[in-house]
């Protein structure tokens, strides 16, 4: 799934699964985001033996991937 919305520092990229991990704390609860979502993403590709990746550019948008097995 691509976007172009505001992307996300290469530093926050790799906590993004965290749980309750936000880039922007305020914002994104204002949003009315839990910071539960790509947790729960990531655990459910694990389960299915995927992977997933995140690639994003500050200021252009973000990528997020699943590779999955097929058996
Ligand atoms: N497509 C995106 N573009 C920019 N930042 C993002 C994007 N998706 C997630 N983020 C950042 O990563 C954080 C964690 O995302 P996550 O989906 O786990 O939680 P959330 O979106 O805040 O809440 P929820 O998905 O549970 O509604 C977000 O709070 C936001 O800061
Ligand atoms: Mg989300």
């Amino acid at each position: 799934m691509r976007d172009h919305g505001d992307g996300i520092d290469a530093i926050h990229v790799p906590r993004l699964t965290e749980r309750f991990y936000r880039v922007d704390g305020h914002r994104s609860r204002a949003m009315g985001g839990t910071g539960l979502g790509l947790a729960i993403v990531k655990h459910i590709i694990n389960r299915h033996r995927g992977r997933l990746t995140v690639t994003s550019t500050r200021g252009e948008g973000s990528c997020f991937a699943v590779v999955l097995p097929i058996r």
